[in-house]
């Protein structure tokens, strides 16, 4: 059985990270996306929310499995036996980061391979920060955002953020 994990900040899940869930899951037997803390973000969304968020818009995606984690992404990975660890690239910008985050996770588990899927076009310069920003701004963000999940994003983000 072929397990992969597609770890994020996901605050909110967009419609970018979902084009992600869609594209890895029809590569592996199981797909765990799993809420995880990047040290250099403060989230809005509480974790649990951000779990309900991405259990409502992955429902009927075969294979999907929604988690979160409060250590290391290495650790995660061997925690669930997954051979692969999932991440989207948009642009080039995201490199950098994301070899250098590859890179570190391979020497602390040399069990797990990073592979990278590249978004689509249309997502391309999508982030949940920029979703956010828009939001408390008074924008339109349907074309970003799952629509089953957008009015409660914009309500607490209006509220709190
Ligand atoms: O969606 P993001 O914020 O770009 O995802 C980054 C994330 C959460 C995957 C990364 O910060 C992470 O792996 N955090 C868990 C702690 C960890 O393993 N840090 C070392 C990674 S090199």
């Amino acid at each position: 059985m072929k397990i992969a994990i597609y770890p994020g900040s996901f605050d909110p899940v967009t419609l970018g990270h979902l084009d992600i869930i869609n594209r890895a899951s029809a590569l592996f037997d199981k797909l765990i996306v799993v809420v995880m803390h990047n040290v250099s973000k403060k989230p809005i969304f509480s974790v649990e929310e951000r779990k309900e968020f991405l259990r409502r818009t992955t429902k009927h995606i075969k294979g999907v499995e929604i988690d979160s984690f409060g250590g290391l992404l290495a650790d995660y990975a061997a925690k669930q036996g997954a051979c692969t660890i999932v991440k989207g690239l948009r642009a080039v910008s995201d490199f950098e980061y994301e070899f250098q985050m590859a890179l570190t996770n391979r020497k602390l588990n040399p069990e797990v391979d990073t592979v990278f899927l590249m978004t689509s076009a249309e997502y391309m310069y999508l982030s949940s920060s920029m979703v956010k920003d828009i939001a408390l701004h008074g924008g339109n963000v349907a074309d970003f955002v799952p629509a089953e999940i957008e009015s409660e994003i914009i309500a607490r983000i209006r509220k709190d953020g």
